[in-house]
C-alpha cells in the first residue's frame, strides 16, 4: 500500500454522466489522484474530449454508453467495463436529472423522469458493480446526493426524493456490502453552477438569494468536492461507510437567520449583520 493515503494509482475509477458538470470534474480530480478511468454518457462520442484530456495527463480513459434508465445499457456498460480494464475498484453514482417544477405542476412522467434516472439508476449501477467488487473483496461506492437529501427545497419535490432516497440507499448497501470490504457513502454538493441548473444563475436576484444563505458567501466552483471524491475513493476513508458528506459552502447550517440586519421582535439591529459583516 502506498504511504499517502490519497494515491489512488493502480485504480480503475467508474464515472457515470462524466460527459460534464460536476460528473467530469469528478472523473479529473481522480484521475489526477492517479486512477485510469471509464466514464460514460448516453452519446459516448460527447467524451471524446475528455478522453483525451485524461490521455495528455498520462491516464487511461474508457469511454462507454449508459443510459442509467435502461436496464440493459447497465448490464453492457458492466460487461463492457469489466473487459476492459478488469477490475473496477471505486465507482462514483453520479448521472442524474432534475425537472423543476412547484409540486402542483408536477406530471406522472416528470416524477419517473427524476426517480427512475436518480434512483432506481444509482441503485442497479451500484449492484451491477458491486457483484465484482464483493467477489474480490474491495470497492468503493459513491453516490451522488445533495443538500436536497437531507433538507427541503420548494420547487425540488421529485428531485428531493430522489437525493433523499440515495441518502437511505447508501446506509442499506453499506451494511450489506461493508463485509465484503464495499464502503459505500454518499457525497452531497450543495449549489454548483452546471448545464441542469445554469437557469437559476441567468438571474442576479436569485444569485444574491442564495449566496445570503451561504456562509462562505459563494456557491460552489470547480475543484470544491475534488478532496470530497478523492478522500471517499481512496484508503483514507477506509472506516467510513454509509455516511453523507455535505460539501455545501455550509447553506446545511440554516444560515438563512444570520442575514436578519433588524431583530422582527426587538427591532433592535443586529450589532454584527448590520454592520455588513455578513
Ligand atoms: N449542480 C449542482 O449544484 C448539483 C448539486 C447536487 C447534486 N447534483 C447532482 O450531481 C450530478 C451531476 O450534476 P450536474 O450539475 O453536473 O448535471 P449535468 O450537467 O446536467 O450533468 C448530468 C450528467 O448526467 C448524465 N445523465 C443524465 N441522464 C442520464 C441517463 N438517463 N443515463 C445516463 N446518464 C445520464 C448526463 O450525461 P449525458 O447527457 O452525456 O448522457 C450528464 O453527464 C447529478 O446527479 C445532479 O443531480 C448537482
Amino acid at each position: 500500500m502506498s504511504e499517502n493515503l490519497f494515491d489512488l494509482s493502480g485504480q480503475v475509477a467508474l464515472v457515470t454522466g462524466a460527459s460534464r458538470g460536476l460528473g467530469q470534474g469528478f472523473a479529473r480530480a481522480l484521475a489526477r489522484a492517479g486512477a485510469d478511468l471509464v466514464v460514460t454518457s448516453r452519446r459516448r462520442a460527447d467524451l471524446a474530449p475528455f478522453v483525451e484530456e485524461i490521455a495528455a495527463m498520462g491516464r487511461r480513459a474508457v469511454p462507454l454508453d449508459l443510459d442509467v434508465r435502461d436496464e440493459g445499457s447497465i448490464e453492457r456498460m458492466g460487461a463492457a467495463a469489466e473487459a476492459a480494464v478488469g477490475q473496477v475498484h471505486i465507482l462514483v453514482n453520479n448521472a442524474g436529472c432534475n425537472v423543476r417544477k412547484p409540486a402542483l405542476e408536477v406530471t406522472w412522467e416528470d416524477w419517473n423522469l427524476v426517480l427512475d434516472t436518480n434512483l432506481r439508476g444509482t441503485f442497479f449501477v451500484a449492484q451491477r458493480m458491486a457483484r465484482g467488487m464483493i467477489e474480490r473483496g474491495y470497492g468503493r461506492i459513491i453516490n451522488i446526493g445533495s443538500v436536497t437529501s437531507v433538507f427541503g427545497f420548494a420547487g425540488l419535490a421529485p428531485y428531493g426524493a430522489s437525493r433523499g432516497g440515495i441518502r437511505q440507499l447508501t446506509m442499506s448497501l453499506a451494511d450489506d456490502w461493508g463485509r465484503h470490504g464495499v464502503t459505500v457513502n454518499c457525497l452531497a454538493p450543495g449549489w454548483f453552477r452546471t448545464d441542469q441548473n445554469k437557469v437559476l444563475y441567468e438571474s442576479q436576484e436569485w444569485v444574491d438569494y442564495l449566496v445570503d444563505r451561504i456562509p462562505v458567501k459563494r456557491p460552489g466552483a470547480p475543484g470544491d468536492l475534488d478532496g470530497a471524491v478523492v478522500f471517499l475513493a481512496s484508503e483514507a476513508s477506509r472506516y467510513m461507510t454509509g455516511q453523507t458528506l455535505l460539501i455545501d459552502g455550509g447553506i446545511s447550517t440554516g444560515a438563512t437567520r444570520a442575514t436578519v440586519k433588524t431583530d422582527p421582535v426587538t427591532s433592535k439591529k443586529d450589532p454584527v449583520t448590520s454592520k455588513g459583516h455578513l
